[in-house]
């Protein structure tokens, strides 16, 4: 394996930014197995994989995720794949340490995808209020699984997010999240 340079990585990591414009392009299944793996290494196999991960490109599906979120229907439709994160209710034992497991696993998938070139995702939580529905579509229990989030991801329309660039916000300081002792 190419070792990366120290700065290299944490240039990578800073440059990682939402995409919310896409093209709908179909994305190899190599391509998704590829990001899934960096999900894989979240947690070892001695702990009880506290969340489910149902893997979405059928466009009917899409579109039934698109219905309960219209704000983000654009999104939803031309995103090749989303991932839709549950915590797993069963296998959960400590809430905080699995919802903070959930939010690693999530991470490691966004930065997967980022070092795909053309390859863009956004972290959709908008579609929280509507759980019970999600859970309607893939027939699972809300006793047995809670919605988390979904990542969509596909090709970035470059041309869009180029334009929309000037739109985003800047990075706080790091005073204005840090206390040193
Ligand atoms: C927990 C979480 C949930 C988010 N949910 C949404 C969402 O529902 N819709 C959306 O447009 N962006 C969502 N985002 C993306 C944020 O708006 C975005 O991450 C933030 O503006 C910073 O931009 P960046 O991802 O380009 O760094 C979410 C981000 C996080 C961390």
């Amino acid at each position: 394996m190419e070792i990366q340079k120290e700065t290299d990585v944490i240039e990578f990591i800073k440059s990682r930014r939402s995409s919310k414009n896409f093209i709908f392009k179909r994305l190899p299944q190599e391509v998704i197995k590829n990001i899934l793996e960096c999900g894989r290494y979240t947690l070892d196999e001695k702990i009880d994989l506290p969340y489910r991960i149902n893997v979405i490109t059928h466009p009917t599906v899409k579109l039934m995720l698109a219905e309960l979120n219209p704000k983000n229907q654009e999104i939803f439709e031309t995103a090749y794949c989303c991932f839709v994160v549950y915590l797993d209710l069963e296998k959960s034992s400590d809430r905080t340490k699995d919802l903070l497991t959930i939010g690693a696993l999530i991470e490691n998938l966004l930065l997967g995808i980022h070092a795909i070139p053309s390859i863009g995702a956004i972290w959709i939580d908008e579609i929280l209020d509507k759980k019970e529905e999600v859970n309607k579509i893939f027939k699972l229990s809300t006793e047995k699984f809670e919605l988390m989030g979904v990542i969509a991801f596909g090709v970035i329309n470059e041309e869009i997010e180029e334009f929309k660039k000037r739109e985003r916000g800047e990075r706080v300081p790091i005073s204005d999240f840090t206390d040193w002792y």
